[in-house]
């Protein structure tokens, strides 16, 4: 392996002449002070890999992989370097001397992604130089959608090891939506009793006419969730979880009807959502519903401690606010003047609500219609445009536009893709991806957070069809998140396709089933099921 197949690149690498380091059997490690997490994720990864003992040795000696915070660099940087008597990895930080010790693994040849040995006796030279890096957001991230088609824990934990390879430090956890509820509240049992599971799946979009005619559910336990969040708080991630309000909760309110406009409906008739799509049941904005996600956000906050905590705001059809009396009457004793402003009065009262409690809330575009709370951020995910706005206004961004990073949507515009849905989205067209809009000023554009790629899974049933949609086109948003590239049509993709061919080495020892460059594979297809190929379709058509 060399400097030149880093994946994302690097701002600098340097290669040096002389002998390389020899990784083998020798090798110890030192580890400095804030260092250890780093020590015991070498130890595991590559120890087990390589079959070596990276045995604990004395700063400075000869053979030896020292790591090092050094309060000069910024807070993720890192500087790598390599020499035939030793290799040093500084950063900034403890996730800063993790990012460095990812890039040293890389250096190290694609079995050194394996969780064992595949022969033993595993010595490596890793070529001499010097590796200098610094991410340009500090939001790098990716959402997982585990409502529609839930991923148990071990898949989590799973996924958390490739955003850590892929140096992306923000795991955005869509943990409810009207197709299911997946994590345990402990005062509303009926959330996991009744309203994660679905009797039955649409299989396909919508429009198919296809079913599967199995029960589908699941959901993490409260410690599931502190085994998650621990765990990615290893790999220096930090947990962004989504609690859907006030569209997308019909799963929540076939548990408890009183959450949704019993005026207009029977809420009692409903059940968790077995089809795709914007559903009209939407919850009432009352009191009862206020307290009741109160709760909901007491035990969130409990068990993330990420600041940002993400309240949904997406897609909240308004006609049975505007059928219901009590809604109504909400709207005028609140001296509103439309149901825009009442979902806004809603997201509102969660800013204040979370604020009070040192978080900041964070969602979709959509809570910029009928004002934008105070001190909240947006996910732009209809495009630009909300991002654009929101900064403008002095709020911060993450930009998804689903133009450009909604990886469900197909990577190939011919009919071998699994379930087509959406815009054709290419590997180059994720490279080509810019996240920072030209129309925003210098100072506008220091409240873009950085951006992620959005996975909603309808149509990825196990974690196999999630790794095909999601992979090589993560590690593309993940160079893009993590360097300052030329505009995109300047970007040299011919580059990336070369050290695509290294990292397509490194996920294949991951156990990535990939969209491989040719293709999908007879067994990644999916004759038959109807999808959204309707190229420039408005979304959710
Ligand atoms: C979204 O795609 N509804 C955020």
């Amino acid at each position: 392996m060399t400097f030149e197949q880093l994946i994302p690149a690097p701002a600098r690498a340097e290669g040096h002449s002389g002998g390389g380091f020899v990784l083998d059997g020798a090798t110890t490690l030192w580890a400095g002070a804030g260092t250890e997490g780093t020590e015991r994720w070498l130890r595991s990864t590559l120890g087990g890999a390589l079959q070596l003992p990276l045995a604990p040795g004395a700063e400075g000696a000869p053979g030896s992989v020292s790591l090092r915070v050094d309060g000069e660099l910024a807070a993720e940087a890192y500087r790598l370097t390599v020499a035939a008597d030793g290799v040093e990895i500084r950063g900034g930080s403890a996730a800063g001397v993790f990012w460095g010790a990812q890039t040293f693994r890389q250096l190290l040849g694609a079995d050194a992604f394996r969780r064992a040995a595949v022969r033993p006796g595993q010595e490596r030279t890793v070529p001499p130089g010097v590796v200098e890096d610094a991410p340009r957001f500090g939001w790098r991230g990716m959402m997982l959608d585990v409502a529609r088609h839930f991923m148990p824990k071990e898949g989590v934990l799973r996924y958390l090891d490739l955003l850590a390879a892929h140096k992306l430090n923000v795991f955005h956890f869509h943990l409810t939506d009207d197709q299911g509820w997946r994590v345990e509240i402990k005062r509303y049992p009926k959330l996991t009793e009744v309203a994660s599971w679905r009797s039955r799946t649409k299989w396909g979009h919508r429009a198919s006419e296809l079913w599967d005619e199995k029960p589908h559910g699941g959901f993490y336990t409260q410690d599931d969730i502190r085994e998650i969040v621990a765990y990615a708080g290893s790999l220096h991630i930090t947990v962004v979880p989504e609690i859907d309000v006030p569209g997308h909760s019909q799963a929540a309110i076939a548990a408890y009807p009183e959450l949704g406009n019993t005026d207009v409906i029977d809420t009692a008739a409903l059940g968790v959502w077995d089809s795709w799509g914007v559903t009209p049941n939407v919850l009432a904005p009352s009191d009862t519903t206020l307290r009741f996600y109160e709760g909901v956000f007491e035990e969130v906050l409990e068990l993330f401690p990420s600041t940002f905590i993400h309240v949904g705001g997406d897609e909240c059809p308004k006609e049975q606010w505007k059928d219901s009396a009590a809604v109504q009457e909400r709207i005028e004793e609140l001296g509103l003047s439309n149901e825009d402003e009442l979902q806004s009065w809603f997201i509102r009262h969660f800013d204040k609500w979370l604020s009070a409690r040192g978080r900041r809330l964070i969602g979709w575009d959509e809570i910029l219609e009928g004002g934008l709370a105070e001190g909240a951020a947006v996910s732009s995910w209809r495009g630009y445009g909300g991002g654009i706005a929101a900064a403008q206004a002095g709020h911060d961004v993450v930009m998804c536009p689903e133009q450009h990073v909604y990886l469900d949507h197909r990577q190939h515009g011919g009919a071998d893709e699994p379930v087509p849905i959406g815009f054709v989205r290419t590997l180059e067209d994720v490279y080509r991806f810019e996240p920072v809009p030209g129309e925003l000023t210098e100072e506008e554009a220091r409240h873009v957070l950085g951006t992620q790629a959005n996975v909603w899974t309808e149509v990825m049933e196990y974690h196999g069809r999630v790794d095909y949609q999601v992979f090589p086109r993560l590690a593309a948003l993940a160079e893009v998140a993590w360097r300052e590239l030329p505009a995109p049509a300047e970007r040299d993709f011919a580059d990336f396709e070369r050290r695509m061919t290294a990292h397509y080495a490194r996920l294949d020892a991951l156990g990535v089933d990939y969209r491989p460059p040719g293709g999908p594979l007879p067994w990644q297809k999916r004759p038959g099921v109807l999808g959204r190929p309707i190229e420039g379709a408005p979304p959710n058509v």
